[in-house]
């Protein structure tokens, strides 16, 4: 795994930014795999900045969302699908048939998961994977004790998860149970992964991450078994505050 050391988050979008764009224009037919939550956000806004002054083509550039929310349909304000339209997909002219998110209101929900599985695989795979990680080392909505070979499935959000994802609900009690993910698997057949860390709140899971090994019970462990790992991560991301126990 390579690591970039930024000061800040917005030091980190940036640096993001430039790796994505540069991506894309390299080669304008890239399949991008994508992420929701807080710590995309800047990156989505530079994208967007470049868009409008550089004109960076996304016309040919296909999508994987790592996630969505079960219950929710696409135009529910807290659906993933909405987060990505507003914050990105409404404003980089890519064609929106090319954008993929799991659909959460689906009514055979474990059908939804295989042919987003074999959607991936039909594309010909994930380039690029942008990716966070949660407090307690998820990677998509991976929670611990997730297997490494899972392919796109349904989860129970852990406790910890619907917490922290609270913030974006009107109430903690409306933030769904269960969510449709891509699996780790999935998530390792990326040839390439761009994992942001930012914030002292995630320092414990990147200390992990670092120093650990790989167990099931650390999801985002598998990523050192991955060949090509970049990670953007900050000063306060990277200032060690170990209050977890080690599992392996
Ligand atoms: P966050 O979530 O970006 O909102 O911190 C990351 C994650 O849970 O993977």
């Amino acid at each position: 795994m390579n690591i970039i050391e930024v000061k800040d988050y917005q030091a980190m979008s940036e640096k993001a930014s430039l790796y994505v764009i540069d991506k894309v224009r390299e080669a304008p037919f890239i399949n991008l795999g994508l992420a929701t939550g807080g710590t995309p956000i800047g990156l989505y806004k530079l994208l967007v900045e470049d868009y409008r002054k550089n004109h960076t083509s996304y016309k040919n550039v296909t999508t994987f969302n790592l996630d969505e929310y079960v219950g929710l349909s696409g135009n529910h304000p807290n659906s993933y699908r909405y987060f990505m339209n507003e914050k990105l997909f409404n404003h980089i002219g890519i064609k929106k048939i090319n954008t993929f998110i799991p659909n959460g209101a689906a009514d055979d929900i474990l059908n939804e998961c295989n042919m987003y599985e074999q959607l991936i695989n039909q594309k010909g795979g994930i380039d690029l994977q942008i990716l966070g990680i949660g407090s307690n080392g998820h990677i998509g909505f991976n929670e611990p004790g997730t297997k490494f070979d899972s392919r796109t499935h349904i989860v129970d959000l852990a406790p910890s998860t619907r917490e922290a994802n609270a913030r974006f609900f009107n109430t903690p009690n409306e933030v769904p149970t269960k969510a449709i993910t891509m699996g780790i698997s999935t998530i390792m057949k990326s040839k390439e992964i761009l994992l942001l860390i930012s914030g002292e709140s995630k320092s414990d899971a990147l200390h992990r991450l670092l120093h650990d090994g790989v167990c099931e019970s650390f999801p985002a462990s598998v990523l050192k078994n991955h060949p090509k790992v970049t990670i953007i991560a900050d000063e306060a991301a990277l200032r060690k505050k170990l209050t977890l126990t080690s599992c392996c």
